[in-house]
């Protein structure tokens, strides 16, 4: 299993730091073949060793330049930083990023050799227009995208599921998740509200093959209690 936290606008440099030492800490209980990974905000990347992968949240089509307030891959080897997410809901959403834009990314960041978790999501009123509508919605964002690239992952965070409290039903990610490797072949985590009171249940579901969490990774007990569950 994978299990991925997503800090997103949280925690600083400090808290980042303590909290990767007391992670590392629980982490001594892990299964070996379990994977963790952190995405700290950008202002907390560091050379952190130990038992998870270091990603970034975000980063910019380049190496260096004029591009204010965007990170560039300069600042990422400065930590040998080869993972990131693209494609996150709140990036298309709040911040606007096309699928152009995204699949950009995508492109840039695959030349890189980069390890890439690559989330795809619907919002409310798509999934209540049914499966077959969700899964149309879905698939139109992997347009750009190469879906045979080797170092991808790929994770389903149905919109509507994410921080509300509210994970999708097991009967949901299973349908959506056998769809999807219906079409694409590659590690598929689920996100939405995961937390320790329903990891047991999301992680038995056939076709998952881990989580990535937000609110309930800020929490090193919390995130611990879903990495040992
Ligand atoms: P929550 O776990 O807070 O619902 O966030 C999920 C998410 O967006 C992880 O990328």
């Amino acid at each position: 299993m994978i299990f991925a936290a997503n800090f997103k606008t949280n925690h600083t440099r400090a808290t980042t730091k303590a909290y990767i030492e007391a992670l590392k800490e629980k982490l001594v209980a892990k299964k070996s073949e379990d994977k963790v990974y952190i995405f700290p905000p950008a202002t907390a990347l560091d050379s952190y060793t130990g038992d998870f992968t270091l990603g970034v949240q975000n980063a910019y089509t380049t190496q260096n330049g004029a591009y204010t307030g965007e990170i560039g891959l300069e600042q990422l080897e400065e930590f040998t930083i080869k993972t990131i997410l693209i494609g996150h809901s709140e990036r298309r959403e709040i911040l606007g990023e096309s699928q152009e834009l995204v699949a950009a990314k995508f492109a840039y960041f695959k030349k890189q050799d980069f390890e890439i978790i690559y989330c795809i999501g619907e919002p409310l009123e798509i999934r209540e227009k049914g499966d077959k509508a969700v899964i149309e919605y879905l698939l139109a964002q992997f347009e750009g995208i190469d879906t045979s690239y080797e170092n991808l992952i790929i994770a389903y965070e149905p919109i509507w599921a994410i921080g509300t409290g509210r994970s999708a039903t097991a009967d949901e990610i299973a349908s959506t998740h056998e769809a999807l490797k219906r079409t694409i072949q590659k590690p598929l985590l689920y996100g939405g509200s995961v937390k320790p009171d329903n990891i047991k249940e999301i992680t038995t579901i056939r076709g998952v093959d881990g989580v990535l969490v937000g609110s309930a990774s800020l929490d090193v007990e919390s995130f611990s209690q879903i990495v040992l569950a």
